[in-house]
């Protein structure tokens, strides 16, 4: 009887052993986003795409630190609807499953930019014709992927440096009411995904451009357009410190939005104090859900001279690495 009791003990011991360590494996339990998960956020992500998702040193690095995967390219409008109507997906195919595959959350990125923008959409000059392009450009790529996206930056980098509206296609043609078809487009493609409007240097509390963030969707939230989160791109320099997020932060969630995240963190050099700070930021406003760096190794960096990311060349963590996890 004894003997039984200890080898059904062992089987269960053995048996539990072994989903525990399925459930390890699936939420990458040693890595950067498990450790960053454990102080009541949702992720610490990056970006990537087809390319670097093959690439199987990347790919092991991002399996074991990273829980949320943004495209860095490939929902881009120039690449997924580059001519009108014709939607190609291949790219954000490749990406979405892959998230899928190893249980990774997605933000979608972006649907409504100025930038690498298909330019027969530029080209268009009537407003109820730009209109229905936006609409039907949000809802076939939402729809692409409905379900499936933890969020989606719905507009992207909208505000200029004095915090009115940049001057776009869309905001010439359309004017400010685009964002509100924007956003209430989206609501209707995909009711499950939060929607950002997402923007840069927005690093400081005093900076005009985060001043004007605060208070356009302070103003559209009040007119009920469903906007749930503030993207702060965070591309962190000398001219952007990070000693100013965690105050800035604190401004843009003083809107009242449900959530705030950093969704594109780099910061130039990367030093370790700098990444504390960044991180610290993030883990003290109780509004900020996750960050995302923007990339794995400095060599596939967008600003890859200034060696930005918390991994180098040769997928090796760097000292800033070390010292999130530290405080972690
Ligand atoms: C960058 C990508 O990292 C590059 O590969 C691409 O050549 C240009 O765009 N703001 C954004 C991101 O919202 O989409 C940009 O990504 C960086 C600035």
């Amino acid at each position: 009887m004894v003997l039984l009791k200890s080898l059904a003990g062992s089987l269960l011991f053995a048996s539990l052993g072994s989903s525990f360590s399925i459930l390890r494996a699936r939420q990458n339990a040693t890595g950067l986003n498990a450790a960053f998960k454990t102080h009541d956020k949702i992720y610490w992500g990056t970006c990537s795409d087809q390319a670097l998702l093959q690439d199987t040193q990347n790919s092991a690095v991002i399996k074991a630190n990273f829980g949320q995967l943004t495209p860095e390219n490939s929902m881009k409008w120039a690449y997924i609807e580059p001519t009108q109507g014709t939607f190609s997906f291949t790219g954000s195919d490749a990406l979405v499953n892959y998230a899928q595959e190893n249980n990774l959350l997605v933000r979608g990125h972006t649907l409504v930019w100025h930038s690498q923008l298909a330019s027969w959409v530029e080209s268009i000059t009537d407003a109820d014709e730009l209109t229905e392009v936006m609409k039907n450009h949000i809802t076939k790529v939402m729809g692409q992927y409905k379900g499936q996206i933890y969020a989606w930056d719905v507009c992207n980098e909208i505000l200029a440096e004095d915090g009115s509206l940049r001057d776009s296609v869309f905001s010439r043609v359309i004017g400010e009411d685009f964002v509100r078809i924007a956003f209430e487009t989206a609501r209707e493609a995909d009711p499950d995904a939060k929607l950002y409007i997402n923007d840069y240097n927005l690093d400081s509390a005093d900076y005009a451009k985060t001043k004007g963030m605060v208070a356009l969707v302070t103003k559209l939230l009040g007119e009920g357009v469903p906007i749930d989160g503030i993207g702060s791109q965070s591309h962190l320099s000398e001219y952007f410190p990070s000693s100013g997020v965690e105050a800035a932060l604190t401004a843009l969630a003083s809107t009242g939005v449900e959530e705030v995240a950093m969704t594109e963190l780099d910061i130039k050099g990367a030093a370790a104090q700098d990444y504390v700070n960044a991180a610290n930021a993030c883990l003290n406003v109780p509004a900020c859900v996750g960050i995302t760096s923007w990339g794995v190794s400095d060599k596939d960096s967008w600003l890859s001279s200034d060696t930005p990311l918390l991994f180098d060349s040769s997928y090796q963590p760097k000292e800033a690495y070390t010292a999130i996890m530290g405080v972690l």
